[in-house]
């Protein structure tokens, strides 16, 4: 079997990429929620990511991998997926699909559109003329990336675009968070159905605790 050409193997690769992405998620939550203990929390946190010198530009490298084989091959398997199922329409299958299931080539663009965005936003700095270096004093030498996220979020538009994007990720999550489980053989039958449950709790877990922090701000509960 050949990993980048079969459709098992890329959907494995598509299972490996997505659960490396899910630990991404998972961390940068973890690091953007310190955001509700105050800016010296996530500042500090900021500063040691900052510090990491070298290392962050191979974890960037990694993620753009990661990121590059996840989406070529969902939108591969999605185009295929379509023409073979519109050459035999005669036979209309049924099958029992859910709404996160069907949409997963969707909310996964629109995830993708939201990462340049937020790229755009954070890293480079140059969507919101408010929290670029030059306007934002640095503390102790770093970035004040406090007042950049509670700046950004108390700006409705900005808030809006991060939400919807978030809603994205969460059904991306619903799918995806189970999906993975099954594509690499490790449940089956009924235990299957622990699984889907187990995916849908967490991805409404990580859908509320990222959409909490632009609401909180735009609420002026953070500030
Ligand atoms: C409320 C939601 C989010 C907030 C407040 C947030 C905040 C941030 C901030 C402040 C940075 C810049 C960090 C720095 O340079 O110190 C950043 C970078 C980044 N974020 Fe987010 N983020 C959010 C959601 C997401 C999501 C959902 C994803 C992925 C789908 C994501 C992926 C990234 C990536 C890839 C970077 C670049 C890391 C780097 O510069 O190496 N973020 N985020």
């Amino acid at each position: 079997m050949n990993l980048f050409t079969s459709t098992v193997g890329r959907k494995i690769l598509m299972a490996v990429t997505g659960l490396l992405l899910i630990g991404f998620i998972t961390v940068h939550l973890l690091g953007n929620l310190s955001i509700f203990w105050g800016a010296d929390a996530i500042n500090a946190y900021a500063k040691h990511l900052h510090d990491l010198g070298l290392l962050v530009w191979v974890f960037r490298l990694v993620m753009l991998c990661l990121f590059a084989i996840h989406i070529t091959f969902g939108v591969q398997l999605y185009l295929e997926n379509r023409a073979a199922n519109s050459e035999d329409y005669a036979i209309q299958k049924t099958l029992v699909t859910t709404f996160s299931a069907k949409t997963m080539v969707f909310t996964g663009l629109i995830i993708l559109a939201f990462l340049l965005y937020h790229l755009l936003h954070f890293t480079v700095q140059v969507t919101n003329p408010a929290i670029s270096a030059t306007n934002l004093p640095l503390v102790d030498g770093h970035l004040d990336v406090f007042s950049m996220v509670v700046l950004s979020f108390q700006k409705v538009f900005i808030a809006v675009i991060y939400i919807v994007a978030l809603i994205a990720l969460f059904l991306h999550l619903s799918h995806g968070l189970q999906s993975w489980v099954q594509t690499l053989g490790w449940s089956t039958g009924p235990s299957q159905d622990k699984v889907t449950a187990v995916g849908k709790i967490l991805a409404i877990v990580y859908g509320l605790a990222y959409i909490a922090i632009p609401l909180f701000i735009l609420a002026r509960i953070v500030k």
